[in-house]
């Protein structure tokens, strides 16, 4: 089937890391773990997934045996990983053992806006000084052989917009991607994510640049990807509402039907999203984690509040699936 679709660009190299398609997820911290990340490549149409951000101070091995961060599946790959920090010595440490752990990409977050990563200098707090980020930058890329890629803002506030400076430091400092969400510090999650800026990166940098922000379906990520002239897209919270869309995204490019999620595949989808958590991390944590995500899971649900509700309240991992099979009973009997 022809589709008005087919000539935008559906692939993109990180180095030599093919990524395609080019429709990648966005990390999350407290989200994008390796649970959520295989719940989504298996579903389809997602060329690139990326860990949480974390420190740069807690990748020893003493530190990772109290958190799962770095911890992936061998198809999960390609694999980006996700450091903060602004000592160069710490992070470009930290990136050689992110590197022997496995990671095909190293990414350098300077987007994170939490008062807690600015506080320490981290983060977006490096916008604010981009002679030290670009130390940090070339510490890195000389401490690793795989690919380094840089996630940053548009700058702090909408007096120091800066992402024009900060990509040219970045691609002459030897970052191989770029990943623009274009709101500043200021903004934190308000107001818009200015896609205009995501051209005026294209047009000053040889590197891809993607873009992320408020990507909620399939037809505005390919409308953005040909307006923007982007060279991937990452989708983040549109992935908790709908870890469809990547699929529904290579089917508008194909130009095929959508697939359209019933009650009973979003039922499906969190038991499954439970039962695999369960496996990987445990009861407490299976149970801690679907509590944090269920409002997201079930944003566009009628009643989803009632969702949210029983499943806060519930004091083990089986009263939450009850729960949630119970919240979807209704549903599955209309469609019977
Ligand atoms: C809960 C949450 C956690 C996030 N954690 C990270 C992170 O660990 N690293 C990062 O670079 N960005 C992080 N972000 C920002 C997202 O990657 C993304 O750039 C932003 O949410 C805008 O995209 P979206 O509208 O598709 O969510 C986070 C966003 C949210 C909502």
């Amino acid at each position: 089937m022809s589709s008005v679709y087919q000539n935008l660009a559906n692939e993109y190299y990180v180095g030599q890391i093919h990524i395609s398609p080019n429709i990648v997820l966005a990390p999350m911290v407290g989200v994008t773990d390796s649970v959520f990340r295989r719940t989504i490549l298996s579903l389809g149409g997602c060329g690139l997934v990326s860990s949480e951000m974390t420190n740069a101070a807690s990748v020893s091995p003493r530190a990772r045996s109290r958190h799962n961060q770095l911890e992936f599946m061998p198809e999960e790959r390609p694999i980006t990983m996700q450091l903060s920090g602004n000592d160069p010595d710490l992070v470009a440490s930290a990136a050689k053992t992110v590197e022997q752990l496995g990671a095909d990409i190293l990414d350098i977050n300077c987007g994170c806006p939490s008062p807690k990563v600015t506080g320490g200098g981290h983060g977006s707090a490096l916008l604010k000084d981009l002679g030290k980020m670009e130390a940090l930058i070339k510490a890195v890329i000389a401490a690793v052989q795989i690919p380094v890629t840089l996630k940053y803002r548009a700058g702090w506030d909408d007096n120091s917009l800066n992402y024009l400076d900060t990509a040219r430091m970045a691609e002459a400092a030897g970052i191989k991607a770029l990943a623009l969400h274009p709101r500043t510090r200021a903004q934190l999650y308000t107001g818009t994510a200015d896609w205009s800026r995501v051209r005026e990166v294209r047009e000053v940098v040889k590197i891809p640049v993607l873009g992320s922000g408020d990507v909620k379906d399939a037809a505005e990520a390919l409308r953005r990807l040909e307006v923007y002239n982007a060279s991937g897209i990452m989708i983040g919270r549109g992935a908790m509402e709908n870890p469809w869309i990547f699929m529904q995204i290579a089917q508008l490019r194909r130009g095929e039907a959508m697939f359209e999620p019933q009650p009973s595949d979003k039922c499906e989808f969190m038991l499954r999203y439970l039962d695999m958590m369960i496996e990987d991390a445990g009861e407490r944590m299976a149970l801690n984690k679907i509590k944090q995500l269920i409002g997201q899971f079930g944003v566009e649900l009628p009643y989803s509040a009632k969702l949210r509700e029983t499943v806060h309240r519930a004091d083990s991992v089986g009263a939450a699936r009850s729960h949630i099979e119970a919240f979807f009973e209704p549903y599955m009997t209309v469609q019977a």
